[in-house]
């Protein structure tokens, strides 16, 4: 190592298209820099026009597009709601917010994706609603969670974080529950910093989102002129993003065809290169079913074991190369715990939540870039003692699955 000098390679770096600035100066002379200008409407319009949903709302997050799905669900104290205990907190906290209690379901060990066998029977008189992550943006067993949920009258909730513009049998992800979540997460393919969208399929859901999201108030009814004044009708709060992301976000998903080939090609780099060392060492690799798209969010490798996972990360640290764990599962995080969470209750999860590792991915990665990660991890000495007791502990205390 001495000697040499490495040039740091993030696990994230935000994109530009380059028609960002022109977009965000076009808002300004507009003169609407609120919510729902006109480049508000244009993510709207397109989101609504490529996906084929009756009607999509931009956010000032993920976490506030759930937040919204539990209004509209009309959550109560009580309620129960069932989702992966791997997953983001905001899956979780916008109900526990209403006073819902999460009841944590385990993943499938190849998609790591909610393991929909172990649904029905978490289903009791209190469930109000099933939340499904698509895990990397492959999509989860849909026809057997629509079906059992129409069956028990359980509204179904995408959160669709991951997968934008993935498909499950031909089906853009995010079509299928009544209602789906996106991210415009810096880290997240498409992109304004801080921004998300709800997407709404049961059209029954539209007016009163389109009041909860303007604080309670009819004021979209006001400016399509079908009140003469806006007032406060509902509960609600303050969902809508700026103009200015609008104009930003709309940069992005108009160069969604040239976004999503780029990380198609550095997927399927990784994927191609990483393949023999991770059949020789044991260690898994993303696995995406025939009857799924997947839009080319992340790509990870499962190491054997934890130690393994810790002395590659601090290994590819030491070399400039920025790799991240993911989710610390939410039935032992603390708030998990006071629901009721212990340890062995999703065995998969635990399991996986130890040993994932995400590597650099975004949408500037060269195949320079690529070549010395790829490099560095076929040079990692598997044999070496394990250096990295300190970083173990260090990593698992710190913030990191906030690079979701
Ligand atoms: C599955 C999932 N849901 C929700 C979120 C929250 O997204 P946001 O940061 O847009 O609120 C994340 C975060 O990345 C996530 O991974």
């Amino acid at each position: 190592m001495k000697g040499k000098t490495f040039l740091h390679i993030p696990f994230n770096r935000p994109f530009f298209t380059g028609k960002e600035f022109e977009y965000i100066r076009q808002a300004i002379d507009c003169g609407q820099l609120s919510g729902d200008g006109m480049f508000t409407k244009k993510c709207h319009s397109l989101l609504e026009y490529t996906l084929g949903v009756p009607k999509a709302m931009l956010t000032t997050s993920c976490t506030h597009a759930l937040e919204m799905a539990a209004l509209l669900l009309d959550i109560k104290p009580g309620d129960e709601i069932i989702m992966p205990s791997f997953t983001f907190v905001s899956t979780a906290n916008a109900f526990v917010l209403r006073g819902a209690r999460p009841v944590f379901a385990d993943i499938r060990p190849d998609t790591l994706n909610i393991d929909e066998t172990q649904l029905e029977q978490l289903i009791t008189p209190r469930t109000r609603s099933i939340i499904v992550v698509h895990y990397a943006g492959v999509g989860c067993e849909m026809d057997y969670i629509m079906d059992l949920a129409g069956r028990n009258g359980i509204p179904v909730v995408e959160d669709n974080a991951h997968g934008l513009f993935g498909k499950y049998r031909g089906n853009y992800l995010g079509t299928f529950g009544c209602l789906a979540t996106q991210s415009f997460h810096e880290t997240k393919n498409f992109t304004c910093g801080e921004g998300g969208a709800l997407l709404i399929n049961d059209p029954r859901y539209i007016e009163r989102a389109e009041i909860i999201r303007e604080k309670g108030t009819d004021r979209s009814r006001f400016f399509r002129g079908q009140v003469d004044k806006y007032t406060w009708v509902d509960t609600g709060s303050s969902y809508l993003p700026s103009d200015i992301l609008g104009a930003f976000l709309y940069a992005q998903l108009e160069a969604r065809e040239m976004i999503q080939s780029r990380r198609k090609r550095i997927w399927e780099h990784y994927h191609e290169h990483l393949k023999g060392w991770a059949d020789d060492f044991r260690v898994q690799v993303p696995f995406v079913p025939a009857h799924c798209e997947h839009p080319y969010h992340m790509y990870f490798l499962l190491l054997p074991s934890l130690e393994k996972r810790q002395a590659l990360i601090a290994y590819l640290n030491a070399r400039e190369v920025n790799s991240v764990f993911h989710y610390v599962p939410l039935h032992l995080s603390v708030m998990g715990r006071r629901f009721g969470g212990k340890k062995g209750d999703c065995p998969v999860t635990e399991d996986v939540s130890d040993r994932l590792l995400r590597l650099p991915f975004h949408n500037d990665l060269t195949e320079a870039d690529q070549a010395r990660v790829i490099d560095a991890i076929n040079h990692f000495d598997w044999e070496k003692p394990s250096v990295q007791t300190s970083a173990v502990r260090l990593s698992r205390a710190g913030p990191a699955d906030k690079v979701a």
